[in-house]
């Protein structure tokens, strides 16, 4: 009788990449959530601190109605008044025609549009229906395109609703493809309350891989029960190459109780830096972010190496 070989480490990883790409959400996903107001000045010092860390895509609001989520009514101000430096993209949320012009009246080169895989969520989130979303994104995306703007795109509760529980996996697959024909460069798939596990992981991913270049998805992990990362390595041995995160783990979308933040854009490089992976990112510089995003937040932030910091030895002590 052979026994099978188990894979060994090498065998597990002789998929991994040189290079993935981080697109970091803190100044959008992770603020959007805070009860108390944040003055714009804080918000630009967290995104100039993002910026130095080396983050070369940064989603830093959203063009929402500021009667939904009141924390970002400052974002034309915010857009107009930060630009990026050259090579680094500023992005931002927009649901609809009005949150297009203000998008292009802001200057921005790069908007993201959102919508649920479940019908229950995407209600409570922009009060419209999948179809009807779908037949706004219609109006606003050709338009944004032929005005220069690259389209991002998210699909939430891809691994799980708060209302309605397990999603079909085929249902996202067919919005994505619907948002990539209208012109979306990528679509990234959120565990919106941070439910998902490594073999679900698997399961969503090889189907997309057998339909698509992975390079058109994305994975944004709210990091609720810890498995953000190890569904991130199941992610990447699969050939995913794009990770969202959001700096010392802050943040949580209003309309979906319960979740936490992103996982942690300094977990993630610290990750990446021990598999031998590039991001261009400074850990120490995010560290930093991280700093000063619990200034400006004024709370402790959960993220786990934004608390025990890089890996450093220490002086034992003698005598
Ligand atoms: P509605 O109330 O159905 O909209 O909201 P409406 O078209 O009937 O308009 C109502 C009022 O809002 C009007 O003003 C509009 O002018 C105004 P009034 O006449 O009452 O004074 N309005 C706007 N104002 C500014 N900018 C706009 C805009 N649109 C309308 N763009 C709407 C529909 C989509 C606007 C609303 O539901 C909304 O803003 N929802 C956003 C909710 C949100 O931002 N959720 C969090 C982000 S999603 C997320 O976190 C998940 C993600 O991270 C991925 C993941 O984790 O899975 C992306
Ligand atoms: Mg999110």
């Amino acid at each position: 009788m052979t026994v099978p070989n188990p894979a060994s480490p090498m065998d597990l990883f002789a998929q991994a990449p040189d290079r993935v790409s981080i697109y970091e959400v803190s100044p959008r996903d992770g603020l959007q959530n805070e009860a108390v107001m944040i003055p714009i000045e804080g918000k630009k010092r967290l995104i100039n601190s993002l910026v130095n860390a080396g983050l070369k895509r940064i989603e830093i609001t959203s063009f929402v109605s500021p009667k939904w989520v009141p924390q970002l009514a400052d974002a034309e101000e915010l857009a107009s008044t930060l630009k990026p430096p050259p090579g680094v993209t500023f992005g931002a949320l927009c649901p609809n025609a009005k949150g297009l012009e203000r998008a292009l009246s802001a200057g921005l080169s790069e908007i993201a549009v959102f919508l649920s895989a479940s019908e229950t969520h995407n209600k409570m989130n922009i009060n419209k229906t999948i179809d009807d979303t779908l037949s706004v994104f219609h109006e606003i995306v050709p338009p944004a395109r032929e005005k220069g703007l690259a389209v991002r795109a998210y699909v939430s509760t891809v691994w799980g609703c708060p209302y309605e529980g397990p999603i079909d996996p085929k249902k996202v697959l067919s919005i994505a493809k619907r948002l990539i024909d209208l012109g979306c460069y990528q679509v990234s798939l959120g565990d919106t309350i941070g439910v998902g596990t490594p073999r679900q992981t698997d399961l969503i991913v090889r189907m997309f891989r057998d339909e698509m270049p992975l390079s058109r998805i994305a994975l944004h992990l709210h990091d609720t029960r810890g498995t953000a990362l190890s569904n991130i390595v199941v992610g990447l041995q699969l050939g995913v190459r794009d990770f969202d995160s959001s700096v010392a783990g802050v943040g949580g979308c209003p309309y979906a109780p319960g979740a936490a933040g992103n996982v942690a854009t300094e977990d993630l490089i610290y990750l990446m830096n021990g598999m031998g992976i590039e991001t261009g990112v400074d850990l120490e510089g995010v560290i930093e972010a991280g700093r000063v995003a619990e200034e400006v937040i004024g709370r402790q932030l959960p993220g786990k190496v934004h608390k025990a910091g890089a890996f450093k030895l220490r002086k034992a002590r003698t005598a």
